[in-house]
């Protein structure tokens, strides 16, 4: 796959506007935060609230003035299409259920791509940036330019992700869908995995955890089932920071898997492979898809 260079004054420009707009509408979901359901999605359990909404309509007007030509794809029903080549892909609070419950992991994710964000393999970021409203931490990248972190008003420091390449000291992340048969299969990928690592953490929003690879407060993390706002922003994050990321058969993640880790990628991988190979497809016979509505 090749996609389109972007001009590095470009690039830098989008960086700006990615974290720009995510520290903004972060600052929107701290102070107008109400964690009242609105709705669910896909289960019952996949919830959204008004201020999800309301911080992705924020999100899209700033990024709509501030490059028109752009397209735009976000997590709670949005889609416009552009013609400069950007989109746009963007989570107005990853780690929602987080949110609801008032445990302070959850981010805003904002991050430029090239190509077409709705086929894996297809598309990657050339910026981006994730930033908790709780504790104000803010991770951004581009392209060529690192990975950083501030904290509060503290200086910028550039990211580094972790160099511990054996798998059995390694602090590993990952997270669960929301459907109850890919629950399930993920929990059968889980136990074998347990025994073989440092330990687990499940956090409850990816787009941190992605930022945590880069800065090395977990030395890997896997997913099942991301979709692309979930990962965009941290994908170039952990990149930056000299992480890496891919599937279990490709170079790149996708809703089958998102592996990203520091120098302990290729053993996760190997690892992950293996046991996937054992464990078989997502079985829905004990729980088949919820019925639309319930
Ligand atoms: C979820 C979070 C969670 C992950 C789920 C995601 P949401 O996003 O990132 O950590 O395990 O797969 O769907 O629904 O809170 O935006
Ligand atoms: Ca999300």
């Amino acid at each position: 796959m090749t996609l389109p260079r972007v001009p590095e004054p470009v690039l830098r420009d989008l960086e700006r506007i990615a974290l720009g707009v995510a520290s903004e509408a972060a600052l929107f979901v701290a102070e107008h935060g109400s964690v009242q359901v609105s709705a669910t999605k896909s289960t019952p359990t996949d919830v959204v609230t008004e201020t999800d909404r309301r911080s992705q309509e924020l999100i899209e007007q700033r990024l709509r003035a501030a490059r028109p030509a752009d397209a735009f794809y976000a997590e709670e029903d949005g889609a416009v299409s552009g013609t400069s080549g950007i989109t746009w892909v963007v989570d107005p609070i990853d780690g929602t259920v987080n949110f609801v419950y008032d445990i302070p992991a959850y981010a805003v994710s904002v991050a430029a791509v090239v190509g077409n964000p709705r086929v894996p393999g297809q598309w990657a970021p050339v910026a981006g940036a994730v930033v908790n409203p709780v504790s104000g931490e803010r991770f951004w990248a581009r392209s060529g330019g690192g990975a950083w972190r501030q904290r509060g008003r503290l200086p910028a420091t550039r990211l580094q992700a972790s160099g511990r390449a054996e798998l059995p000291l390694a602090l590993i992340g990952t997270g669960f869908g929301y459907s109850a048969a890919v629950r399930s299969w993920q929990a059968r990928v889980l136990a074998p995995v347990l025994p073989r690592v440092r330990d687990i953490r499940r956090v409850g929003s990816a787009a941190l955890d992605l930022c945590h690879v880069a800065d090395g407060s977990l030395d890997g993390f896997y997913e099942r089932g991301l979709n692309p706002w979930d990962l965009a922003a941290g994908w170039v994050i952990v990149t930056e920071a000299g992480g890496g990321i891919c599937g279990l058969q490709q170079d790149h993640p996708s809703a089958e898997m998102t592996i990203a880790a520091g120098a302990v990628l290729p053993a996760l991988r190997e690892l992950l492979v293996t046991i996937v190979a054992k464990v078989g497809p997502v079985d829905c016979t004990d729980f088949p898809p919820a019925e639309p509505g319930a």
